[in-house]
């Protein structure tokens, strides 16, 4: 199982966008898939309008549970209609109280409710914290990091923060002794504008391109994606949606092990 975590330190940035994006280009694919909506905002739970098996039965129940947890992911996960593949477990408002949470090995949880999980991959839509559990929790269960970036300042700052975060976490679990196996898959630039590139765009792609860790092709900006998100589709129906679908099959090649 590969667990890959959609992070960066900036809002709106497309974080929900590649994480939901991956996740169906990997149902599409055939891979047994598993989404999770980390952020208590809910965008991806927004998106797919999914509902949790049962009130109350949402990330958040992994979060603020000190019970065994073996398991639980399984349980909570719903089936999509848009893919036999693809999974997900709800985010919620109430989510966002976890974040005081001061119960030691709290960000444990997560990655313990993901044992015994039949899924090839999970995808984590995370917040766009700086520390905290939500972000914590990602980090302690994820083994590949995907940074999501606009091309523009706040995709480079984001971008910046997550990776300062991501090296940060992984100094302090070698000093303790127990190394994490998170790596980074590289940054996923999209709601990039291909038809006229701006001078900050080119100068944005330029700062990626010098981390060694930009991945190809950037996503296209394409009005059919905000259509699909409001209609609660994604764009392999349509297409319009092609020019999205095809630039995250090929990140996908890079990404998914
Ligand atoms: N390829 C694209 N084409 C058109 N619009 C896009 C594309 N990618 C992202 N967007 C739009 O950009 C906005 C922000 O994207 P998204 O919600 O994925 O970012 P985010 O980083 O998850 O934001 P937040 O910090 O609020 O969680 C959304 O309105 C989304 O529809
Ligand atoms: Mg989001």
């Amino acid at each position: 199982m590969q667990t890959i975590m959609v992070y960066s330190e900036s809002g709106g940035v497309s974080k929900t966008t590649t994480a939901v994006s991956l996740a169906m280009t990997a149902a599409l694919a055939g891979k047994r898939t598993l989404l999770i909506d980390l952020d208590p905002r809910g965008a991806a739970t927004d998106w797919l309008d999914l509902k949790p098996i049962a009130p109350g039965y949402h990330v958040g129940a992994i979060l603020g549970s000190d019970e065994d947890l073996t398991g639980v992911a399984e349980e909570l996960a719903v089936q999509s209609p848009w893919n036999e593949n693809l999974r997900f477990i709800p985010s919620d408002r109430s989510v966002a109280n976890r974040e005081a949470e001061r119960v030691d090995f709290a960000e444990l949880r997560l990655s313990d409710s993901l044992e015994g999980l039949s899924a090839e991959v999970v995808i984590i839509d995370c917040p766009n914290r700086q520390g905290g559990l939500l972000t914590q929790s990602a980090l302690t269960a994820s083994d590949t990091v995907v940074y999501a970036a606009t091309a523009n300042r706040d995709g480079v700052k984001g971008f910046e923060g997550a990776q300062t975060s991501v090296l940060k976490f992984k100094a302090a679990r070698k000093k303790m002794g127990t190394p994490s196996v998170l790596k980074e898959a590289g940054i996923v630039v999209s709601n990039f504008k291909d038809t006229v590139t701006s001078s900050v765009a080119k100068l944005a792609m330029q700062e990626f391109e010098t981390t060694g860790l930009l991945i190809y092709p950037a996503v296209p900006q394409r009005v059919i994606l905000e259509n699909v998100r409001y209609s609660n589709e994604w764009v392999h129906l349509y297409r319009k949606g092609d020019p999205i679908r095809h630039a995250y099959e090929k990140i996908g090649e890079k990404v998914f092990r």
